[in-house]
């Protein structure tokens, strides 16, 4: 395509050893290339370098092999990029309190990496962010130094795809967008990510990729507001929303079936959105859609708290003093991360009623409940009795983890509200919520 040899890719350096970068460093390793795993967590880098992962879902990553021949290392020291062909940034992109962007991680990262930068280095950011960062926030603090993006230094933005728990799809069979600061940094981005990803996406600049990811994460958040919307409506026909999407999903073409719940969480659905918006915001334009499909979201755990008050009103309970068994406190089943799940959205508006608030997850420890922690009780295989469904006057289904005894919650239970959609509404202690 061009005079610009691709550069050798023996070396990547991954900076951020989270969600993403821990898959990453597989994929890498498993590849054939060395990997420099750097975090700014002492304690994640020490468990790495013991061969902890404790990330719930990705305990079954294996760096055993790799760390005994040295393929891999793990550092907190941000000098130990200087060794690698490749560095490939994916720390957080939170929003703050004021709910606008927070680059911080991003801006502390790249001028930690700033001062050993070498000739010929190929640097991606892959985190989640506007449209305009990866120019903004990583070439112009490096040219500030002297050094030319797309001669010296090659910078690319590749969106991270990861979906954790999702067992089909992984880092190398699903496409990935790139998209360069230069022809040349493309072809080094291609380089790179070729090692590790089967179908690459080129798009025309950084801003096409920044924008594409966010477009990805906004369709979610819009379709799912949609559901959530149309749950609450469908609710006061007293029509089952489950039921209706499965039927409007027949549709062969034009229609993708999106689902309710108690609202959305996670690093990304619930945020990057934001992302968009807020940068939108400073061109004089915005998007209602974004702005709406939030604000429902948000709300709908008052939506799954009314129908909790409802129901147990028609039983002659009050909610306060109820005993309530939540089952599901991470966003989403079988995964351990519980950043902005609805649960504890759901679960503190419960306690501020005065209800007696169990949980039942066994990938969340009550240590990270922080706050909550005191108030709420820890239970383990809840689902698993006619004894122990029986305490509670109400079963929350909040994120349905593999491992709940469905049979025996629909038959031992007084009430549950089945905010997942797991059950049909063929028996009298089941509702919507
Ligand atoms: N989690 C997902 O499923 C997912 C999916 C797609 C995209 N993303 C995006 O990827 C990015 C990373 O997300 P994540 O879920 O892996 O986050 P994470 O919080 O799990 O991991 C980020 C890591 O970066 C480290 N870190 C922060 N600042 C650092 C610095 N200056 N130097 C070195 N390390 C630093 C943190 O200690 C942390 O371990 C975000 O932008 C997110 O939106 C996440």
């Amino acid at each position: 395509m061009n005079n610009i040899l691709p550069k050798e890719n023996k070396v990547v350096a991954i900076v951020g050893m989270g969600y993403v970068g821990i898959p990453l460093c597989k994929s890498f390793l498993d590849s054939g290339l060395k990997v420099i795993g750097i975090d700014i967590n002492n304690e994640r880098i020490n468990q790495l370098m013991q061969n902890n992962i404790v990330l719930n879902h990705l305990a079954n990553i294996d760096f055993k092999k790799y760390l005994d021949n040295k393929d891999v290392t793990f550092s907190s020291d941000i000098k130990d990029c200087e060794n690698a062909d490749s560095i490939i940034i994916c720390v957080p992109t939170p929003l703050n309190d004021e709910m606008q962007p927070d680059l911080d991680p991003i801006k502390n990262a790249i001028s930690s990496i700033i001062p050993h930068l070498k000739k010929g280095q190929t640097i991606s950011l892959e985190s989640t962010t506007y449209p305009g960062t990866t120019r903004d926030e990583i070439v112009k603090p490096i040219e500030k130094t002297g050094l030319k993006v797309g001669k010296d230094i090659y910078v690319v933005y590749s969106p991270e795809r990861e979906d954790p728990g999702n067992k089909k799809f992984n880092c190398k069979n699903t496409p990935k967008v790139i998209g360069g600061i230069t022809q040349g940094c493309l072809e080094n981005g291609l380089d790179l990510y070729s090692n590790v990803v089967d179908t690459l996406v080129p798009v025309s600049s950084c801003e096409v990729a920044e924008f594409s990811k966010l477009y990805e994460n906004i369709y979610r958040a819009v379709n799912i507001g949609l559901a959530n919307e149309m749950k609450i409506i469908a609710d006061s026909f007293e029509l089952d929303i489950f039921e209706i999407i499965r039927a409007a999903d027949t549709k062969p073409f034009g229609f993708s079936a999106f689902y309710p719940g108690p609202g959305v969480g996670g690093h990304c659905i619930p945020i990057d959105p934001q992302y968009l918006n807020w940068k939108a915001k400073s061109l004089n334009t915005e998007s209602k859609l974004i702005e709406t499909a939030l604000s429902v979201n948000r709300n709908i755990t008052n939506f799954v708290i009314q129908k909790t008050i409802s129901e147990l009103k028609k039983v002659n309970k009050k909610i306060e003093k109820s005993n309530i068994l939540i089952l599901g406190v991470s966003y989403k089943s079988n995964i351990d991360d519980i950043r902005e799940s609805p649960s504890l959205d759901v679960i503190e508006k419960l306690l501020n009623l005065n209800a007696i608030v169990s949980y039942d997850d066994k990938y969340i420890s009550k240590i990270l409940l922080g706050d909550l922690k005191d108030n709420i009780n820890q239970v383990f295989d809840a689902t698993l009795s006619e004894k122990e469904l029986s305490k509670f006057d109400a079963i929350l289904i909040l994120t349905n983890h593999d491992y709940y005894n469905i049979e025996n919650i629909a038959k031992y239970s007084k009430l549950v509200i089945d905010t997942r959609g797991v059950f049909e509404l063929d028996k009298t202690n089941i509702f919507r919520g």
